[in-house]
């Protein structure tokens, strides 16, 4: 039988103070992820991604992040996807990366907006061209009649690009960036007293404060 309940595990792989971190919680975040990679982590680019319809249901899964910059962090997707109707209709949206390998969270929220088509352009033309290819098949999210369907549709995409010309980026696939006004670096540490580091600010481009939380 399972014992979740004695399922219990002691964090002592770091600890974490304002000063280590910097004075960017977006560059921080950049440098976490590429520690993640260097420890081992499976996805360490993964996040929780969670959106809100307009009645104020919460709904939540994981994507890729593509990239970090100066005001927020990137990920791709099917814009008609449910997270796309909820992403462009509210306007908000909050994310949360977990490291088991590093016992590192890193939480944020703020505003959600598309990325520029342009952008969207330069980063589906760097995908492997299956990828590129596998994006015009699914209608991601809607209901389909059963695997058939998904892989009748696959034939029919790459019949449509047997040619081994270029593969445009459909209409209906692109990017979000959302840019944070909270962020907050968490580091497990021993007997449950973890680290607990959050930055604030008013809107993009204004300053970060920073305050310590309680675990
Ligand atoms: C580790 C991981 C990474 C994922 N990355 C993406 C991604 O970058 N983009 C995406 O659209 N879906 C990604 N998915 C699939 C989503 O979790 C989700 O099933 C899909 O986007 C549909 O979500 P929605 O119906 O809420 O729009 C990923 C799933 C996992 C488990």
């Amino acid at each position: 039988m399972s014992d979740l309940a004695g399922m219990r595990k002691g964090y002592t792989v770091g600890a974490l103070d304002a000063e280590a971190l910097g004075g960017d919680p977006l560059v921080a975040l950049e440098r976490w992820i590429v520690e993640a990679a260097e420890a081992g982590a499976l996805e360490p680019n993964a996040f929780a991604l969670a959106s809100v319809s307009e009645a104020g249901a919460p709904s939540l899964r994981f994507v890729l992040c593509k990239g970090v910059d100066g005001s927020g962090i990137s990920f791709y997707t099917n814009l008609e996807s449910r997270k796309g109707r909820e992403l462009d209709g509210q306007g908000v949206a909050a994310a949360t990366f977990w490291w088991d390998v590093l016992e590192r969270q890193v939480r944020l929220e703020g505003s959600v907006a598309r990325v520029p088509d342009a952008e969207a352009d330069a980063y589906f033309a760097s995908r492997p061209r299956g990828s590129r290819v596998g994006a015009w098949a699914s209608p991601q999210s809607r209901v389909i009649e059963g695997r058939e369907e998904l892989e009748r549709r696959a034939v029919e995409a790459e019949a449509r690009f047997a040619d081994g010309g270029e593969v445009p980026r459909p209409p209906f696939w692109g990017g979000y960036r959302i840019t944070p006004v909270r962020m907050e670096f968490w580091q497990g540490r021993e007997s449950r007293l973890h680290d607990r580091i959050a930055f604030e600010r008013e809107a993009d481009g204004a300053p970060w404060r920073t305050v310590r939380l309680a675990p």
